[in-house]
């Protein structure tokens, strides 16, 4: 049910616009005050006076209407919502909204909110697969933009592929799971992810095999639960969860300012695998093969992250986690590690490369708390992550 949440409508100029009116009506019926915005191209597919009389409210639409202007500025039409769903989004919206643009009512609405904002884009497929859209969906992704569909299938266009809006039933879903009142709503978590890269010249560097997969699924897992995710990645070969604040960085040390400047926050989940080293001597230019000498790289250590976080005397996360990746005596090296770093809970796992673990989709964990340990099934990382995010809730709560 959705009922006294406020909805900010905005209608942007797509023909899926028509499915728009059926949406105000569904959302009208689970309790939910829908306010419209109606763009000039929106105003060509679908009314002013359906919309309003859908709505039972008066449809916005100029940004320098004096009257709206008196009555209710853009600005605090921005921030009287709940949650502001853009349906359809244009690629054209999208473009504003990714490069801070603001020349009419919907795009500066949206520049000057504070709400939750989810997107229901529409646009024909070549549109929506083009590099400057996928740039533009990255960079809104980045800035905690939630996404429902495209879906493929047959288009008004006469093409087939990416690019439908999403059906009714699925954009209300997505507005209830975004409004959701989950057991981790105004908790601020942050969840390190990925490998690093540690540069040798400017072409080389030093890595691992961390995909990301597992701190991407507890991300999102958490996000699911309502919190408020910083998700801090080095280059991962997994995607980052949508409905979460993106910060990307290359290495331990960028990683370490990127997690200071998210402080204070509930709690810290470091699922990343930050190397321990990095090259002390990394050369600004491509080092050259020289005849009969090999080039000597000298190391030093990288700051840890987990161990700072949890050595904090201010701005200490009421709840710090830590992942233990070992290839023998899992639990006694997980247990002494959780005392070396001072976390309050080590996730460990045993990924000798006969476990398919690094790199795969299944994880088998023992969680290690001041309570002992406490062995997991082996289960999908998504799992992994569902469990460990419900046992975060209860410990937040
Ligand atoms: O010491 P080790 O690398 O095994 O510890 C793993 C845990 O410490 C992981 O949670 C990892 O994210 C974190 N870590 C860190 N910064 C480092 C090294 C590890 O946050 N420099």
């Amino acid at each position: 049910m959705l009922s006294a949440k406020r909805i900010l409508l905005i209608i942007g100029g797509g023909i899926a616009a028509y499915k728009t009116l059926d949406l105000i009506r569904r959302l009208r019926e689970r309790g939910a005050s829908v306010t419209p915005v109606l763009t000039r191209a929106g105003a060509e597919f679908v009314t002013p006076l359906a919309v309003s009389a859908l709505a039972g409210q008066k449809v916005f639409s100029d940004l320098f209407d004096l009257t709206d202007e008196a009555e209710m500025g853009h600005i605090q039409l921005s921030r009287s919502a709940d949650l502001i769903v853009v349906a359809p989004a244009t690629a054209d919206l999208m473009a504003k909204m990714a490069t801070g643009r603001a020349d009419d009512l919907a795009s500066t609405v949206l520049l000057a909110t504070d709400t939750p904002v989810l997107i229901a884009p529409a646009m024909n497929v070549r549109m929506w697969e083009h590099p400057a859209t996928q740039r533009n969906i990255a960079v809104l992704k980045g800035d905690g933009i939630t996404f429902v569909g495209p879906n493929a299938g047959d288009m008004a266009c006469g093409e087939h592929g990416p690019g439908r809006m999403a059906e009714v039933p699925e954009i209300l879903s997505a507005i209830e799971t975004a409004l959701g009142d989950g057991p981790l709503k105004g908790q601020r978590v942050l969840v390190t992810s990925g490998p690093t890269h540690e540069p040798i010249d400017p072409v080389r560097y030093i890595a691992n095999r961390s995909s990301g997969a597992q701190g991407t699924a507890i991300a999102r897992a958490l996000a699911a639960l309502g919190a408020h995710v910083v998700f801090v990645t080095g280059p991962a070969t997994v995607p980052p969860p949508d409905g979460v604040i993106v910060i990307r960085v290359e290495t331990a040390q960028e990683m370490l300012d990127a997690v200071e400047a998210t402080l204070p926050v509930d709690a810290a989940i470091c699922a990343a695998a930050v190397a321990d080293w990095r090259v002390s001597s990394a050369s600004d230019h491509k080092i050259k093969k020289t005849k009969g000498g090999l080039p000597v790289l000298e190391f030093a250590e990288n700051p840890d992250i987990l161990a700072t976080l949890s050595q904090k005397t201010t701005d200490r996360p009421r709840l710090v986690v830590g992942f233990a990746a070992e290839t023998n005596d899992v639990i006694a090296n997980a247990t002494a590690k959780r005392a070396r770093k001072g976390c309050d809970w080590i996730v460990a796992n045993d990924v000798r490369p006969d476990t398919g673990i690094m790199g795969g989709s299944e994880n088998a964990v023992t969680l290690i708390t001041a309570d002992g340990a406490e062995d997991w099934p082996r289960m999908g990382k998504d799992q992994v992550a569902t469990q460990l995010a419900a046992r975060i809730a209860t410990a937040l709560s």
